[in-house]
């Protein structure tokens, strides 16, 4: 049985790019693999959260996820910080992560040109954190989305090299994985780039239809074709990737049309999208607020998956001290 893992950092809601790029995926195998599923609080670490916005920001996403369709019956759903191992195996896999492929991961270039006053050793480390997450359960699919392909490929380094040095073949190759094959990336509102966190870009699962309504008739567009079959500019092609998302197929198509023939109207396409969207996260919408008022259920699912989650890493820990010479007398 394939075992698959999945997580996303615990600042900030759930927004379209998390669950078309994510979610989704691991909603649709958890009942086929063994699955884990679980909140990076240790990662956001890497931002300075105060103690107050860690454990509401935790909570937040732990019930997005019950809501989007994670099932803590069928899935392993956990917190990262009650999976301490994790930290272990970190640490032991740091010793053979290299400064140079550190510096050269595009989320650090990115974040040493954002994040200024707070260059800090976690966010150098971060991938290899991402790394023990996924090799603490030997996971063999990945599903994300196409953001965070590299650090996929570096965790593939770190457990070849693992396996290379000790002479084992014990960690298997983790994948990126989605199910249209091409990993996703949901755009932003805001013309360029992908719908994130720190973009402050995005639609939320728990956004209130008006807010919905706001953010997409603000997204960015242009003055329209003014020749038959035109090449679409960036902000075009991204409306249209999230109508992908959400909407009806002739949906799509009716607009696609419209383009060609240089009779879109973005006012109308937009008004649309808005609509389908609403018709999405609605039900999620609803589901949030009724599990985020049920503390004792919150409460059990998240012992549940400690207990599930320590046991599978307990056990990794255990075989890789053994396999680096820390023995018993
Ligand atoms: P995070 O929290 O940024 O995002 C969580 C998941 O959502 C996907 N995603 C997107 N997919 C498509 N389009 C978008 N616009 C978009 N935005 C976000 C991400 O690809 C991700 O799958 N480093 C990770 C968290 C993490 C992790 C892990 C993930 C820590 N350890 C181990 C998987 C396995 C992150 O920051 O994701």
């Amino acid at each position: 049985m394939e075992i698959v893992l999945s997580g996303i950092r615990s600042t900030g809601n759930l927004h379209l790019g998390n669950y078309f790029g994510a979610l989704r995926n691991f909603v649709k195998m958890q009942y086929e693999n063994k699955c884990y599923f679980f909140i990076a609080d240790y990662h956001s670490l890497t931002t300075h959260p105060t103690p107050k916005d860690l454990h509401s920001s935790v909570k937040q996403v732990f019930v997005e996820y019950l809501a989007a369709g994670l099932d803590p019956e069928a899935a392993t759903l956990y917190r990262q910080s009650d999976v301490p191992e994790t930290t272990e195996l970190y640490l032991l896999l740091n010793m053979n992560a290299y400064m140079g492929e550190l510096e050269r991961c595009t989320s650090f270039k990115e974040k040493i040109r954002t994040q200024q006053e707070n260059i800090n050793a976690g966010l150098l480390t971060y991938p290899v954190l991402m790394a023990a997450d996924i090799l603490i359960h030997k996971s063999h699919k990945v599903p994300v989305g196409k953001d965070q392909e590299q650090h996929l490929e570096m965790t593939r380094t770190f457990a070849n090299r693992f396996n290379r040095l000790y002479n084992v073949e014990y960690f298997p190759e983790p994948v990126a994985y989605n199910f249209g094959e091409e990993l996703v990336k949901i755009p932003g509102l805001d013309g360029s780039g992908k719908m994130g966190k720190s973009e402050g870009n995005g639609i939320y699962l728990a956004d209130a239809p008006e807010e919905i309504r706001k953010k997409v008739m603000r997204a960015v567009s242009d003055s329209g074709p003014t020749e038959l079959n035109q090449e679409m500019a960036e902000p075009i092609k991204n409306l249209f990737a999230i109508m992908k998302a959400v909407s009806k197929q002739e949906t799509i198509d009716f607009y696609i049309e419209k383009y060609n023939t240089c009779q879109i109207r973005y006012g109308d396409m937009k008004k649309q999208l808005a609509e389908d969207i609403i018709l999405f996260t609605s039900p999620i919408r609803e589901k949030i607020s009724e599990l985020s008022r049920d503390e004792e259920y919150l409460r059990k699912v998240v012992n549940m998956g400690a207990e599930k989650a320590r046991e599978s890493a307990a056990k990794t820990v255990r075989e890789v001290r053994e396999i680096i010479g820390f023995k018993s007398f």
